[in-house]
């Protein structure tokens, strides 16, 4: 049997991103969904409207070392190009989790969660409440280029990856 097949016993979930880089908002929503979920799989997706500025794997292999560093045993990544909606029907995962810093989030979130449930029926969206609502992929990229510190943003592994620009 697959592992990642859900049930009553275990409960899984995804937390589907660009993470182009993976900041501290995107590690407390997984932090949270950790403590929820029996397990959580950040599903590291292509987002087709982005251009990536770091490379997918380098960012896979910082958020495992991040996890491991703060001994979270029940979080796996995967890269994976394709719907996320698709990954969440072949391993009959039923939740996807999704971080709401304000209404915007919301609106947008709610739309591909009925995007979602199009494809794979069972598919439900869970909110969590984000902390860092200042905090977006893109606004760290942009800081990082005006030379601005960027440390308190991101995970140490991260910070890795950014300082080697790749
Ligand atoms: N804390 C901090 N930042 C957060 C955050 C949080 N809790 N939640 C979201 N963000 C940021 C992200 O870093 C991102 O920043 P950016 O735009 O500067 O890169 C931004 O908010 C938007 O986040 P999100 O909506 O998750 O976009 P994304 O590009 O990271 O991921 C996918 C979008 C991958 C989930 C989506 O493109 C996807 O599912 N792609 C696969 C194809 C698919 O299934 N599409 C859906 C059906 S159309």
């Amino acid at each position: 049997m697959n592992n990642n097949n859900n049930n009553n016993n275990n409960r899984i979930a995804i937390y589907a991103g660009s993470f182009d880089p993976y900041t501290n908002g995107h590690h407390d929503i997984v932090k949270k969904g950790c403590e929820i979920f029996d397990k959580v799989i950040i599903l590291i997706a292509k987002n087709t409207k982005k251009q990536r500025t770091y490379n997918i794997s380098n960012i896979a292999f910082a958020i495992e070392r991040t996890l491991e560093n703060e001994n979270i045993l029940n979080c796996e990544v995967i890269v994976f190009d394709g719907l996320v909606a698709d990954y969440c029907k072949q391993h009959h995962i039923k939740y996807s989790i999704r971080g709401l810093r304000n209404s915007m989030d919301f609106e947008y979130e709610e739309n591909i969660s009925k995007i979602n449930k199009l494809i794979y029926p069972d598919m439900d969206t869970i909110y969590l409440r984000a902390e860092n609502v200042e905090i977006s992929s893109s606004m760290v990229k942009e800081l990082n280029e005006y030379e601005q510190d960027i440390s308190r943003f991101v995970p140490e592994q991260i910070m890795k990856i950014i300082y080697r620009k790749n």
